[in-house]
């Protein structure tokens, strides 16, 4: 099924549309992002933002009332959700915490809060959920072990471990892949899929591998969309009410990346509000990633037939 492409290719994404269309009503789901930090504990060799790199990019670590602030112009543009992502870095989570706090004292039921944010311990992650925040997203990225050791230097059972943990204390989890790494078999992806099941995961996402500048990986081949927005159907189809993001690297890949992403069964986009400060030193995928705003997912979503998520004021 990973394989399909063509006229076969469509037919799979009809199966999952028509899925998402019975369970979800072809609604997306919108989530402002923050991007809070850049400063990474982990040195993976396609990220930019490895460790290694600590003294080449100028580091940054928000501040409680700059999350707060963003978080603001986020809801007052219509959108519920706001997700607060950044590297592994355990000084972010004070600031974090407080601004949970303070958004939920604030907005109250308006307003969700999903974390990404890396490992950390149980204590650490129940900080957290008293906050206020309600979601976490860990992606496994590759469920081939010896891979993923190889790449982040660090072993897979501590991530898949924790994103346990994570639902055990109440969180809705998430976890995805990065299709294409290289070394990576057709088969493995098979197993990142079934992982969304065993681990009976709220969310999963599917990012196409990019090389990205000032990595290990750099002169690797950038990964196939076809393969990835493939993964993306097989997970709506076996899990079809799922949150799926069609990511901004479907994008970066290709001019409508990710209208293909929403056209294989996606139904989440996020829009970027960190502010353009702090935007120039997240240097994932490198200087020239390809950064979402209101507009283009609006395009996107009503080019495929879609309807935004409204939450209690008008979007945009
Ligand atoms: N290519 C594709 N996805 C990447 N990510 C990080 N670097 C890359 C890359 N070079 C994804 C990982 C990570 C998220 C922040 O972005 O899934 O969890
Ligand atoms: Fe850190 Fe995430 Fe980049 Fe890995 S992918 S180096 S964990 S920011």
């Amino acid at each position: 099924m990973l394989k399909v492409r063509g006229e076969e290719q469509e037919q799979l994404f009809l199966a999952a549309r028509a899925i998402r269309k019975a369970y979800t009503n072809d609604v997306v789901s919108l989530r402002g992002v923050i991007e809070v930090t850049n400063v990474c504990r982990v040195n993976c060799d396609y990220c930019p933002m490895r460790r290694d790199n600590i003294k080449k990019n100028e580091r940054f670590n928000m501040s409680e009332d700059d999350i707060f602030r963003m978080a603001e112009m986020i809801i007052s543009s219509g959108i519920g959700i706001i997700l607060i992502q950044g590297g592994e870095d355990r000084n972010i989570l004070p600031a974090v915490e407080k601004a949970v706090r303070r958004i939920v004292s604030v907005y109250k039921d308006s307003v969700e809060i999903i974390l990404n944010l890396g490992n950390f311990s149980k204590e650490q992650y129940i900080r957290l959920r008293d906050a206020g925040a309600s979601s976490y997203i860990l992606k496994h990225e590759t469920s081939d072990s010896s891979l993923f050791q190889r790449l982040r230097y660090e072993p897979l059972e501590d991530r898949l471990n924790n994103l346990v943990v994570l639902k055990s204390i109440g969180f809705n989890v998430g976890s995805g892949l990065i299709s294409s790494l290289p070394g990576q078999s057709i088969e493995s992806i098979a197993e990142d899929i079934q992982i969304a099941l065993d681990y009976n995961v709220d969310m999963f996402s599917v990012s196409p591998f990019i090389p990205a500048p000032n990595t290990p990986l750099h002169l690797s081949p950038a990964g196939d969309n076809d393969l990835a927005l493939n993964a993306i159907a097989c997970v709506r189809i076996l899990r079809p009410s799922i949150l799926i993001p069609s990511v901004s690297a479907l994008e970066k890949n290709g001019p409508g990346g990710q209208y293909r992403g929403l056209s294989a069964g996606a139904n989440v986009m996020t829009v970027n509000f960190t502010d353009i400060e702090h935007q120039k030193k997240y240097l994932i995928y490198g200087k020239d990633r390809f950064v979402v705003t209101k507009d283009h997912v609006k395009l996107t979503v009503e080019k495929v037939g879609m309807r935004l998520q409204h939450n209690n004021v008008p979007i945009m």
